[in-house]
């Protein structure tokens, strides 16, 4: 196929003629369809822009690809898993909208949801801490989303505290699925295949769990690992292994060696120590999650989990 054509976002204008038909007209998107604004964040091959639809006046966030540098780089592979996940994932509460994505002769375009309040790795350093209310009512989120992004086959494996956006609303927005991977489908059942197996290393040294360094094996264990740590770290200020280079704190992750800061809630901290088990299968699963006392109080059939807390 005609990559450039892939990649070419098309907004349909349904257009009422004066004898009350209609006809719909296929106009291009364009960088030049958007007011650039400043800055939002920074990756190895990527920029993240704040910018608005000079037409709706609709903010986005335009995630700005370097195409000499992804070639070079051999990432072209991780753009295009980016850009599936998300079309797979979809409008779906939890997860970055992918709205459209263009491209021009230096640059691939993603055009995304702007989340307002930023990172959650900000609100964390922000108040040095989050209380357990808060800490409930974001983890509540992330295993809602995790749930939905395990079912539709996908594994995120850099899920980070970064890669966690707040829109308006406080609610979380998971992004950056270019390091995510597709699970095999079962022919005879149509069930997805969590092998375990993969080929070669991502994610971040702080999160990445014991097995994908003893044996490079990824599942979907791997974020409910990430999961742990980020719940550890709503609570403690710092992720559970963290020291001074990456080599050091992948000595911390394969011995499993955290400490929980006194005054750490006893409630989490049994959460915590289920999750952070070197053996994946000894993990607990989403259901098995959801089931923990910590989240008593929570409907899960009512997805809108959300409303009896608000941070500040
Ligand atoms: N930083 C990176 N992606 C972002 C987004 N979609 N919204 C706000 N800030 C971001």
């Amino acid at each position: 196929s005609n990559p450039s054509e892939e990649w070419a976002a098309k907004l349909k204008v349904v257009e009422k003629n004066s004898d009350g038909t209609t006809q719909t007209r296929i106009i291009r998107r364009t960088s030049s369809d958007f007011k650039f604004e400043r800055e939002l964040g920074e990756g190895s091959y990527s920029t993240v822009m704040l910018a608005h639809d000079i037409h709706t006046e609709k903010p986005y966030a335009v995630k700005v690809l370097d195409k000499r540098h992804i070639v070079k780089e051999k990432k072209v592979k991780y753009v295009n898993i980016e850009k599936e996940s998300l079309n797979i994932l979809g409008r779906r509460n939890g997860i970055v909208h992918l709205f459209f994505t263009f491209q021009d002769e230096y640059s691939l375009y993603f055009v995304l949801d702007y989340a307002s309040n930023g990172e959650l790795l900000s609100l964390i350093k922000k108040y040095g801490s989050l209380n357990e209310e808060v800490t409930k009512y974001y983890t509540c989120q992330l295993i809602d989303a995790l749930k939905y992004i395990h079912d539709s086959g996908i594994i995120h494996r850099d899920l980070k505290p970064e890669n966690i956006l707040l829109d308006q609303d406080w609610k979380i927005q998971i992004t950056d699925f270019g390091t995510a991977k597709f699970l095999d489908k079962d022919p005879s059942t149509g069930a997805f295949i969590d092998d375990g197996r993969a080929k070669s290393f991502v994610g971040t040294a702080e999160y990445v769990s014991p097995e994908l360094l003893n044996d490079k094996a990824v599942g979907k264990p791997c974020d409910i690992w990430a999961l742990g740590c980020i719940i550890f770290q709503m609570i403690a200020g710092k992720p559970p292994f963290k020291a001074t280079n990456d080599y050091l704190t992948f000595q911390q992750v394969m011995k499993v060696k955290y400490a929980f800061s006194a005054g750490f809630p006893s409630i989490i901290r049994d959460l915590v120590k289920r999750i952070l088990v070197p053996i994946p299968g000894d993990r607990p699963t989403i259901k098995e999650i959801k089931k923990h006392l910590f989240f008593q109080d929570i409907n899960w059939k009512a997805s809108e989990t959300s409303i009896w807390y608000t941070p500040p």
